[in-house]
């Protein structure tokens, strides 16, 4: 608050020339000496303890520094869905990994998770920091000795995205220029991207192959398309092995039931097929709306690819493993195989036990009838095939940690 009524400061008093103790002409009385003696030590013992208080003195993070025979990925998105099983598949497999997340639609949870999992020094380390935040996103690279980025961080709903496509083009694709230029600042040179079926758009010939036209028709799949030119364009002039994989429809959670999909309750209404099945099932909600079913496909209804989570984050130790410098690996990541949505209705129900009410509703503007991959390059080059291909299975392995969890990871969630 401003104080008009302040009293003039008072004229300095003059400044003394003695500095430090040079000038004394005084010779030293004992009293005083014994007093500034036990005076100097307290101020170095004080210096001492701020020093050990402050980061830098601590002995260097292992975080900090590159170990031979141990690679440090960076996992932007650690704590969302897809970001979280990467991790546990990462740590499972010996590797360094820092998550960076803002936790805007991941859980704090699943990172807690993860720490109890692996505690041990060195493992495991999450920093709370916003991607779009260029000086941070630098910072942390300077202080983090990073042989690779795994690039998950974004957001992630079509319909969202039609409603808010500033929000799309931000936090996708300025996003990952930001992590690009860190990287390349930094010599990270290696960089496996989440990236999407849905920048294929509505492509005339199934299945979809790498050669496919990318013709995106919302703005998630063209900040996804934008954010691959950026990578491949920057790529041309830099020796940064690069792996972009194009994920179809994720599902599922990790076997061991550790981890699961939890998303904020307000992007319920934007979500995806599997937790509307949940919801229903569980009585959260009165019951299905499936939107369509006049499509030119074998039960009228819309036609995807549904990729287990625990395949898929395998396809990412597979990339990161294949990467070469001065390469642009692009893979479909799918099964291969379309099914129904009238199908997945059917598994849902049988994995949960639970009698869904579906209703029927005209088409959602948007959707195209039929989508599915051709996996085949991912496994000729990577030697990668989707192995949890029983619909039924996956879904009885979500569900079984969706029923433990009511609330999601609990409190980062508002409760249902
Ligand atoms: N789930 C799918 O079916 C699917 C399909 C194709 C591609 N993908 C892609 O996979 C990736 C992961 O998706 P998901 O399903 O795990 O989503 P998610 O929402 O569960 O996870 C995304 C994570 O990124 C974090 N994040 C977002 N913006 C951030 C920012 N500015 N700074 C720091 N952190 C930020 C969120 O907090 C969240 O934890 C995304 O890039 C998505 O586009 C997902
Ligand atoms: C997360 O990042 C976005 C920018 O992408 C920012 O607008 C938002 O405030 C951040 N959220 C939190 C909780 O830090
Ligand atoms: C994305 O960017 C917008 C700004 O365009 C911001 O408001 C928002 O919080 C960001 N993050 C998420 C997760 O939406
Ligand atoms: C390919 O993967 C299978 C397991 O999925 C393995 O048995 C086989 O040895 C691998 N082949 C090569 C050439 O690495």
């Amino acid at each position: 608050m401003l104080n008009f009524n302040k009293p003039r400061s008072q004229p300095r008093p003059p400044r003394s020339y003695a500095l430090g103790g040079v000038d004394h002409a005084e010779p030293i009385k004992k009293k005083g000496f014994v007093r500034k003696i036990v005076f100097a030590l307290g101020l170095v013992a004080l210096c001492i303890f701020m020093l050990k208080q402050s980061p830098t003195f601590k002995s260097p993070s292992p975080f900090s520094r590159r170990e031979t025979g141990v690679t440090h990925v960076l996992v932007t998105g650690g704590a969302g869905y897809i970001g979280s099983h990467a991790t546990l598949r990462l740590l499972k497999d010996s590797f360094r990994v820092t998550i960076v997340d803002n936790l805007s639609r991941g859980n704090i949870g699943a990172v807690k998770v993860l720490q109890d999992l692996f505690p041990e020094p060195g493992r495991l380390q999450f920093i709370y920091a916003d991607l779009g935040d260029a000086k941070v996103v630098n910072k942390i690279f300077s202080e983090n000795a990073f042989d690779a980025v795994m690039h998950f961080a974004a957001v992630a709903y079509v319909g969202e995205s039609t409603l808010d496509p500033l929000k799309y083009y931000h936090n996708i694709t300025s996003n990952t220029l930001v992590v690009l230029e860190a990287m390349a600042a930094h010599n990270v040179n290696t960089l496996i991207y989440s990236s999407t079926c849905a920048t294929y758009g509505e492509p005339e010939k199934m299945p979809i192959t790498e050669e496919t036209p990318q013709h995106p028709i919302n703005p998630y799949g063209k900040a996804k398309k934008m954010s691959e030119d950026i990578i491949q364009d920057f790529h041309k002039n830099s020796d940064m092995a690069v792996m972009i994989l194009r994920y179809f429809n994720v599902i599922g959670s990790d076997p061991d039931g550790t981890l699961g999909e939890a998303p904020r309750p307000e992007l319920r209404e934007h979500g995806r097929i599997s937790g509307a099945c949940f919801d229903a099932a569980r009585g959260i909600t009165k019951g299905l709306k499936v939107r369509g079913t006049d499509y030119k496909t074998s039960d009228g209804t819309c036609i995807r690819d549904y990729i287990d989570v625990t395949d898929l984050v395998d396809a990412h130790v597979k990339a990161l493993e294949n990467a070469k410098p001065g390469h642009v690996g692009i893979y479909n990541v799918g099964t291969g195989k379309g099914r129904s949505v009238k199908e997945f209705v059917e598994a849902c129900e049988k994995a949960t036990g639970a009698s869904i009410k579906v209703e029927y509703l005209p088409r959602r503007p948007g959707d195209y009838a039929e989508v599915f991959s051709d996996p085949s390059k991912i496994r000729l080059e990577l030697n990668w095939s989707a192995q949890f291909t029983d619909l039924e299975k996956s879904l009885q392995v979500a569900w079984k940690w969706q029923k433990s969890h009511h609330n999601g990871y609990g409190s980062t969630e508002a409760s249902i």
